[in-house]
Formats: structure tokens, C-alpha cells, sequence
């Protein structure tokens, strides 16, 4: 039997602003391949999370480990293992004064160390696979937001990350553009680019994620697979919560 090669481990994880405590005794493990998808209330503690597994906040207490090493060890070198546990942001996050080509250079050039040329053409690559090598020279103001949602997933790849978190990704579009960039995860989901992803999407999150995380005032409030959480909920939280969508977007 194979077993799951385990790569991100939080466990305990606390977080606070002031005297206010945003997360609680977080606890759950991602293997390769997984898709979690991480549903919950506006302001129960998703996007800080994730920003405390990217290290754009620092955890307050408990441990998160990569591959078994704790991530807020100083000796961590923080730009390296952005580039291996990349994020996608709500609002894409672009360099605005470069092109989209740029975009997707710059940090492999300057992060990863590749050589210019080998850059480049892994960026065409990453640019062509979501749709958008058309576009290699506009720069993003001239773009829809679809198209740079898709722009910053392409970057993303082309750190060649290990996992890939999303924080609402499409949350900040237009409706006739978040389905360009949901068939995109999707595809990278079905190739087997482990994932984490904060949404509201719950057709996605029932459809393509392997797991699912419900969270509610900053604790794991229910998870397991999409069957069990949209198919058999145990807590009247998630019930709740999911009640508010059965009429919407499932
Ligand atoms: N930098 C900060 N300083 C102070 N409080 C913060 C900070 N960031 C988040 N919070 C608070 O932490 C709580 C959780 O916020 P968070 O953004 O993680 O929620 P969320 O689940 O992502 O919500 P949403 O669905 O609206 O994005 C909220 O009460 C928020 O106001
Ligand atoms: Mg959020």
C-alpha cells in the first residue's frame, strides 16, 4: 500500500490580533495531491490562515511544519519557501508597471535563480497552459480581471511550487469571468497540483476538492471529504452555514 507523502502539517496553530483571537487551536495535515477547499463566514479566520502558512503573518502560537520542517525557524529562507507554497490573492497582486511576461519572470530570475532564457520560456509555458499567450507583452491595466487572475496563476507555476494557496481567487470578479479562472484550477486540481483554497465557491469546493475544512470563529469547526460535508454535515454550524447556500450557487 502507498502511503500519502505528507507535506504541510499545522498543527495547534493560534493567531491574535491584540486581545482578539482569530485562530484557535488550528489542526490538520495536507498530503500531495490534495485539494482542500476551506469554506466559512466572512471573518472566521480563513484569509489568516492561509497568510500565517505563507508567512505574511506570523503564527501566534502552535507549529506549522513543510515537510517536517517548522517554517518560523529564522534559519528558514522566507522568498524560497514562498516559491515552493505559492499564494494567489483576491486582488491578483500583479506588478503593474511590468508586462505579463515580466510578471512571470521576475521571481524565477530573482527567487528561484533561473537563468533569463530558461525563465522566460518556462513562463510562455505556464502563460500558454492558462490561456493567456496572447497577452505576453500587455501590461495588466489593460486586462479583465479573469485575465489577470489567470496571469498570477501562471506566475505562481512558474516557481514550480510544491502547494498552491488561493485566497478567494475569483471573489473579486465579474460572474461571466469566474468560471475562466474556476476551469483553470480545476485543471491544475485533475493534474495533481495540491491546493488550498479559501472560497465561496461551493460548487467548486464540492465538485473538485478531495477535502473540506468548514470553519467557524476561528476553529475547524467540521471537516471531511465534499461527500461528507455536503452530503451528511454533523455540526448545526455547518448545516447552517451550508443552508445559506442551497438555494444560490449549489
Ligand atoms: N491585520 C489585522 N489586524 C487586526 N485584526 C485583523 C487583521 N486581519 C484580520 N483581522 C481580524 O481577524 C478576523 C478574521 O479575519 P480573516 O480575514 O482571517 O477572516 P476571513 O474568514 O478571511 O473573512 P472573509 O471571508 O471576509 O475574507 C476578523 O475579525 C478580522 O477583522
Ligand atoms: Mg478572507
Amino acid at each position: 500500500m502507498s502511503e500519502k507523502e505528507l507535506i504541510l502539517q499545522v498543527s495547534h496553530l493560534q493567531k491574535s490580533f491584540g486581545n482578539h483571537a482569530v485562530l484557535n487551536d488550528i489542526d490538520f495535515e495536507v498530503c500531495k495531491g490534495d485539494v482542500v477547499s476551506i469554506i466559512g463566514a466572512s471573518g472566521s479566520g480563513k484569509s489568516t490562515m492561509l497568510r500565517c502558512i505563507n508567512l505574511l503573518e506570523e503564527p501566534g502560537g502552535g507549529a506549522i511544519l513543510f515537510h517536517g520542517q517548522d517554517i518560523t525557524d529564522p534559519k528558514v529562507n522566507v522568498p524560497a519557501y514562498r516559491a515552493k507554497v505559492g499564494m494567489v490573492f483576491q486582488n491578483f497582486n500583479l506588478f503593474n508597471n511590468m508586462t505579463v511576461l515580466e510578471n512571470c519572470i521576475v521571481g524565477q530570475v530573482k527567487v528561484a535563480k533561473k537563468k533569463p532564457e530558461e525563465a522566460r520560456e518556462s513562463a510562455i509555458r505556464y502563460l500558454r497552459q492558462v490561456g493567456m499567450e496572447p497577452f505576453l507583452n500587455a501590461k495588466p491595466r489593460q486586462l479583465s480581471g479573469g485575465q489577470k487572475q489567470r496571469v498570477a496563476i501562471a506566475r505562481a507555476l512558474a516557481m514550480e511550487p510544491e502547494v498552491l494557496l488561493f485566497d478567494e481567487p475569483t471573489s473579486a470578479l465579474d460572474p461571466q469571468m469566474v468560471g475562466e479562472v474556476l476551469s483553470v484550477m480545476e485543471d491544475l486540481a485533475k493534474q495533481g497540483l495540491t491546493m488550498l483554497v479559501v472560497t465561496h465557491e461551493m460548487a467548486f469546493a464540492r465538485d473538485v476538492s478531495t477535502h473540506v475544512i468548514y470553519m467557524s470563529e476561528g476553529v475547524i469547526e467540521e471537516e471531511g471529504t465534499p461527500e461528507q460535508i455536503f452530503g451528511a454535515p454533523k455540526s448545526d454550524k455547518t448545516k447552517e452555514f451550508l443552508a445559506r447556500f442551497r438555494n444560490t450557487s449549489i
